[in-house]
C-alpha cells in the first residue's frame, strides 16, 4: 500500500495574493467546493486578519467544506491568532497556520531581532494557538535560506509546544532540489521529536524548481505538499498541484500517492483560471491546451500507432477526452490521413500523396489546418 502525501491547497491564500486574482466570497466558495470534491486534504482559505472580506470568506468556507480541513493563516501575533480562531469556529476540521521568518536575513532586516527572540515568539505563537485549536501547523518563513541547525532547533521547540505540522517554505524559490531535499533529510535526522509531526513542503517557483523541490522533499521524508491550482501564487507562483499529483501517480517506484481524484484536474484548472482571470499557458504541464496535442509528423505517426510512444499520461486520467493530432505544415501523411478519416474520408495511398501536396501549400500559409479546411484541400487536389 502506497503512503499518502497530503495535499494542502493554498490557491485561495497564496494564490489569491497575486495582483488581479482577488476573488469575491461567492467565487471563493465555488473554488473551495471544487477543491473539496477534488480530494485535497487541507484548504488554506485565507489570511483572516488581513481584511474583513477575507475573514468573511474563511467563515463561509468553513461552513460548506465537508471533507477537507479548513486552514487560516496568521503571523506569530496574538491578535492574528484570535481573529483566525474566530473565523474557523464553524469548520468541521479547523487548522491554524502560524509562523515567523527564521532566516538571518528575515531576523535582521524584517524583524530587527535575534534568533533567541524569534525562537521565543515562535514557541509562544504555537502555545497560544494550541489553547483554541488542536491542529496547529507552524511555518518557518524563508526556511530555504535558514541555517539548518537553527531550523532544527526551531522545529524541535515548536513541536514541544504542540505543532503537528512543520511547514518548511522555500519562500524565495532559491533552493536547488538536492539542497531542499537535504534540508528535509537533515530535519528528519536531527529533530529528536520529529516523529510527533509531519513535514510539509511549500516551494515557490522563482527559478522554475517548485515542483522538483517539492518532490525532492517528499522523497526525503516530507508527507505534505503545499501547492496551488495552475501553480498560481506570489511572483512566479507556487508549486503546481496538478504537477505534483501526477508525478506521484506516474512514478510507482516512489511508493507514494495522494487522495486527489486526478480526473477532475482539468475542470478544476479551468474553473480557477476563469474565476481568477489568469490564463493557463498552452504548454503548461498536465492542464495546458497543448499538454496532449501532437503537431510534428514524427510524433503524430508514433502516437497514431501507439499513444504511449509520445505520451506518459493517459489524458483521460486528468480529465482530457483524448490526445489531439494538430495539423500544421510540420505534420506528416499519417496525421493527414487520420484527420481525414475522422471526418469520414478514407484516402488511398495514391490519393493521400496528392492531397498531401495540396495540404502543404495550404498549411504553409496558415498556422493550423482545421477539419473545415480539409474538404476544400481535397477538392483542390483533384483526386
Ligand atoms: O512562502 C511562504 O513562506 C508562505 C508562508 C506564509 C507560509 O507563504
Ligand atoms: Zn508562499
Amino acid at each position: 500500500m502506497k503512503e499518502i502525501v497530503k495535499i494542502f491547497d493554498t490557491t485561495l491564500r497564496d494564490g489569491e495574493q497575486v495582483p488581479g486574482c482577488k476573488l469575491e466570497t461567492k467565487e471563493k466558495l465555488k473554488i473551495a467546493e471544487k477543491l473539496d470534491n477534488l480530494g485535497v486534504d487541507i484548504i488554506e482559505a485565507g489570511f483572516p486578519v488581513s481584511s474583513p472580506g477575507d475573514f468573511n470568506s474563511v467563515v463561509e468556507i468553513s461552513k460548506i467544506v465537508k471533507n477537507a480541513s479548513v486552514c487560516g493563516l496568521t503571523r506569530a501575533v496574538k491578535n492574528d491568532i484570535d481573529v483566525a480562531v474566530e473565523s474557523l469556529k464553524l469548520a468541521k476540521r479547523p487548522r491554524l497556520h502560524t509562523g515567523i521568518g527564521t532566516s538571518d536575513s528575515h531576523i535582521k532586516h524584517k524583524f530587527k531581532s535575534t534568533r533567541e527572540k524569534i525562537l521565543e515568539r515562535a514557541v509562544d505563537a504555537v502555545k497560544y494557538s494550541k489553547k483554541y485549536i488542536e491542529d496547529v501547523e507552524f511555518y518557518a518563513e524563508d526556511a530555504g535560506r535558514t541555517n539548518n541547525e537553527f531550523l532544527a532547533l526551531v522545529c524541535e521547540k515548536v513541536i514541544d509546544a504542540g505543532a503537528t505540522v512543520l511547514n518548511i517554505p522555500d519562500t524565495t524559490g532559491y533552493c536547488l532540489p538536492n539542497e531542499y531535499g537535504e534540508k528535509i533529510s537533515f530535519l528528519i535526522n536531527n529533530v529528536k521529536n520529529i516523529d510527533k509531526a509531519i513535514i510539509s513542503c511549500h516551494c515557490h517557483n522563482d527559478l522554475g524548481l517548485a515542483t522538483a523541490n517539492s518532490i525532492e522533499g517528499v522523497i526525503n521524508g516530507a508527507r505534505q505538499i503545499e501547492c496551488t491550482i495552475n501553480g498560481i501564487g506570489e511572483r512566479a507562483g507556487n508549486t503546481s498541484l496538478e504537477e505534483v499529483v501526477m508525478v506521484l501517480k506516474q512514478h510507482n517506484e516512489l511508493d507514494l500517492n495522494t487522495n486527489i481524484n486526478s480526473k477532475l484536474l482539468l475542470e478544476t484548472s479551468k474553473m480557477v483560471s476563469e474565476l481568477m482571470g489568469m490564463v493557463v499557458q498552452p504548454n503548461k504541464a498536465i492542464v495546458g491546451e497543448n499538454a496532449f496535442a501532437h503537431s510534428s509528423g514524427i510524433h503524430q505517426d508514433g502516437v497514431i500507432k501507439k499513444r504511449e510512444t509520445y505520451e506518459i499520461i493517459d489524458p483521460r486520467d486528468v480529465g482530457v477526452n483524448k490526445s489531439s493530432i494538430v495539423l500544421t505544415a510540420r505534420s506528416g501523411r499519417a496525421a493527414l490521413a487520420y484527420r481525414a478519416k475522422g471526418i469520414g474520408i478514407n484516402l488511398s495511398k495514391i490519393q493521400l500523396d496528392k492531397v498531401y501536396d495540396q495540404f502543404l501549400i495550404f498549411a504553409d500559409k496558415n498556422k493550423e489546418v482545421t477539419d473545415s479546411d480539409l474538404p476544400n484541400i481535397i477538392k483542390l487536389s483533384k483526386i
